[in-house]
């Protein structure tokens, strides 16, 4: 009797280790998956961006109707100034006078250069 309760209290610790484990890999997992460029630059302008510039990037929020924002998606504004990565690193870094916030101490800059990727993805 004795030992059959010895293995019932292995087989649940066991049970328990190995449910945690498979949890743990799947964890890697989607951490790994998560930390790619694209879908960071997504998840930061998500969490940045789009109460002001809108999900679809055409700046139609409340607030960015308010601050008059950059349709981001807008092809004429990619044409006339022709915005270099360099233009967008330095706008989201610095901001610009019209109420585009700041972000140099914010975020870092492996952020802005996925954020720079991810703005790219609006121009058509
Ligand atoms: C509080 C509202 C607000 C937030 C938040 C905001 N922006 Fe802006 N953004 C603006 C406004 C307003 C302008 C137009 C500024 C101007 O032209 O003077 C602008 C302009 C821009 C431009 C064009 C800059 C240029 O060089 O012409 C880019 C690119 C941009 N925003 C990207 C972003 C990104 C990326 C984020 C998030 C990290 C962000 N914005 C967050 C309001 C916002």
């Amino acid at each position: 009797m004795g030992r059959l309760k010895i293995c019932i209290v292995l087989c649940f610790v066991a049970t328990l280790l190995g449910g945690s484990y498979i949890q743990h890999v799947a964890g890697q997992q989607r951490k790994r998956k998560s930390e790619s460029p694209q879908a960071h630059g997504r998840t930061l302008y998500v969490q940045n961006c789009a109460r002001c510039h809108g999900a679809d990037g055409r700046s139609q929020t409340e607030m960015g109707q308010l601050y008059d924002a950059t349709d981001l998606t807008d092809a004429r504004w990619w044409r006339d100034q022709h915005i270099s990565d360099r233009r967008l690193t330095n706008s989201i870094t610095n901001g610009k006078k019209g109420g585009m916030p700041a972000f140099g101490k914010k975020l870092s800059r492996t952020d802005i250069a996925a954020l720079v990727a991810f703005v790219r993805t609006f121009k058509h």
